[in-house]
């Protein structure tokens, strides 16, 4: 299965990728945990990609492609793989679009995932991340520790350098210009998948597997 999980900053693509990536047993790969790695490690890429990313700007796309291709010609990707964060801009659909059509690989569903901006503000703003293990820790479903020691590898927690007010505002309204307009290219080329995200983590997980399952049990029976 080939899956993207797409929706603004917040709607809960990381969280539901996870849980999808065990179900399924395909890997996640988000380009934003990604990049966060490269600037842990101070590498060439995280060097770049640093300054974009305290703004909440996109990190430009020759960066985003290179490690994109790497990383799906990976073995664990052989049975499929779920997107998170990529494609943003059309012009890395149309560059996705062609390495899959050059490994001879079938079309992705797309899984659109909506969630209110009022929410995805209170969501961000009360997000805090294990620095070590990136275990997820929100205000709002799993409190972190007064003593902001992970309590799964002992790591410190932090909240995330662009979860504040005006870089998550930047955020979104460049989700609308560029990223929104994504979107159409999928449904004019692949399976196209509504989600509502206004509800519990369990909820939405049940919503998105059930559409995922018929879909596969419609492609069986073809
Ligand atoms: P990235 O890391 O992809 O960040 P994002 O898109 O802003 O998404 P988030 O991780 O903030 O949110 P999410 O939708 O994954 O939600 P999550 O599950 O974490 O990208 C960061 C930056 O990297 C970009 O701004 C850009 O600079 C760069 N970048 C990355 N990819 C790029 C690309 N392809 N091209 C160019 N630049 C790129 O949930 C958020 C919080 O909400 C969590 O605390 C969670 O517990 C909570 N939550 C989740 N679901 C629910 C629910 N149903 N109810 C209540 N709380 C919930």
């Amino acid at each position: 299965m080939y899956l993207i999980l797409f929706g603004a900053p917040g709607v809960g693509k990381g969280t539901q990728a996870k849980m999808i990536s065990n179900y399924f047993k395909i890997p996640q790969i988000s380009t934003g945990d990604m990049l966060r790695e490269a600037i842990r490690n101070k590498n060439d890429l995280g060097k770049s990609a640093q300054s974009f990313m305290d703004k909440g700007s996109l990190v430009p796309d020759d960066l985003i492609l290179k490690i994109i291709k790497h990383r799906i010609l990976e073995p664990d990707c052989s049975r499929g793989f779920i997107l998170d964060g990529f494609p943003r801009t059309i012009a890395q659909a149309k560059s996705l679009a062609l390495l899959m059509q050059e490994m001879q690989l079938p079309p992705f569903i797309l899984v659109d995932i909506n969630v209110s901006d009022k929410d995805i503000l209170d969501r961000l703003m009360g997000r805090k991340t294990c620095t070590k293990c990136g275990a997820d820790y929100n205000k709002l479903t799993r409190p972190a520790p007064e003593n902001n020691i992970c309590t799964d590898c002992g790591g410190t927690i932090a909240t995330r350098d662009d979860d504040n007010e005006e870089t998550i505002q930047n955020r979104l309204r460049i989700y609308g210009e560029q990223t929104a307009p994504v979107k159409d290219f999928y449904k004019k080329r692949g399976t196209f998948i509504n989600i509502d995200g206004n509800k519990s983590v369990e909820q939405v997980y049940f919503l998105i597997i059930n559409e995922l399952n018929q879909l596969q049990e419609l492609q069986r029976n073809r």
